[in-house]
């Protein structure tokens, strides 16, 4: 592990780690100062595209867009999601894992799960991908609605021995989406690594919000968001703007022209 993971790994029980998604340049250059992780999360598919799964989010799709964001992070560690299907088994998962890597310069890879993936975190732990991972609500494996994790006494022992399970195979961190308070607490009070929560209280090491979300680019009204930006509200106040001036004919003067 290099100084960038170090740096992330050191915060567990003394500062909070953040997270945001990006899925292009200027977005990544704008939040990269404020951020310890940026992630090219699959929610791009929902995000950007209208799919109602990220089940339907491709490997190219992914490494055009990290290429995008590699271009606008100068210091934050850079996360790449594995889309689905792509680490269905470990030959495979190594090859797309590979040319992530190799293609859009991340540091490391995310995938979705706990002892149904242990062969496939293993085998690229094995080999030198350095590896998040993610349990609680798991978008690619979800069909229908979404419901927070950990009300059942089960799906709690089940979570909290799959985190053992990862940190044991040597993922450096763990997303928790939508995971009950209590057991989030659990989670990250058992765990050496730090976890970074999405729906799962204050009680993680890190958190982690898709940006489009944050910045108010989109109408997402999931109860754990908090909007700090009303970025589509001010883009379409500026293209009003734009067209009147360009109807009055304020727009473009002398100065936006070539004389
Ligand atoms: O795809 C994504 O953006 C994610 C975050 C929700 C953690 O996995």
């Amino acid at each position: 592990m290099n100084k960038k993971f170090n740096k992330i790994l050191k915060k567990k029980n003394k500062s909070k780690i953040i997270c945001l998604t990006a899925y292009s340049k200027n977005i990544a250059e704008a939040i990269d100062p404020y951020t310890d992780i940026i992630l090219v999360g699959d929610s791009l598919g929902s995000t950007l595209y209208n799919y109602s799964t990220t089940r339907k989010v491709t490997l190219e799709q992914m490494i055009e867009h990290s290429k995008s964001v590699r271009l606008g992070i100068k210091k934050s560690l850079m996360v790449v999601d594995m889309p689905y299907r792509t680490y269905r088994n470990k030959k495979i998962a190594l090859k797309n894992a590979k040319k992530i890597i190799k293609e859009t310069k991340c540091d490391a890879v995310k995938i979705e799960g706990g002892s149904s993936i242990t062969k496939i975190v293993e085998y690229l732990i094995k080999n030198k991908i350095p590896l998040m991972g993610h349990l609680g609500i798991l978008p690619q494996s979800v069909r229908g609605k979404f419901k927070f994790k950990g009300k059942k006494i089960e799906e709690r022992k089940k979570i909290l021995k799959d985190a053992e399970l990862l940190q044991k195979k040597g993922v450096f961190s763990i997303v928790l989406e939508c995971v009950e308070t209590t057991l989030a607490k659990k989670v990250t009070k058992l765990l050496n690594i730090p976890t970074i929560g999405i729906g799962s209280s204050e009680n993680c090491d890190g958190q982690v919000l898709v940006i489009d979300d944050l910045i108010g680019l989109n109408q997402s009204k999931v109860k754990f968001v908090k909007k700090y930006g009303k970025v589509k509200n001010n883009i379409s106040i500026a293209a009003r703007n734009f067209k009147n001036e360009v109807l009055s004919k304020k727009y473009p003067t002398k100065k936006y022209s070539y004389n």
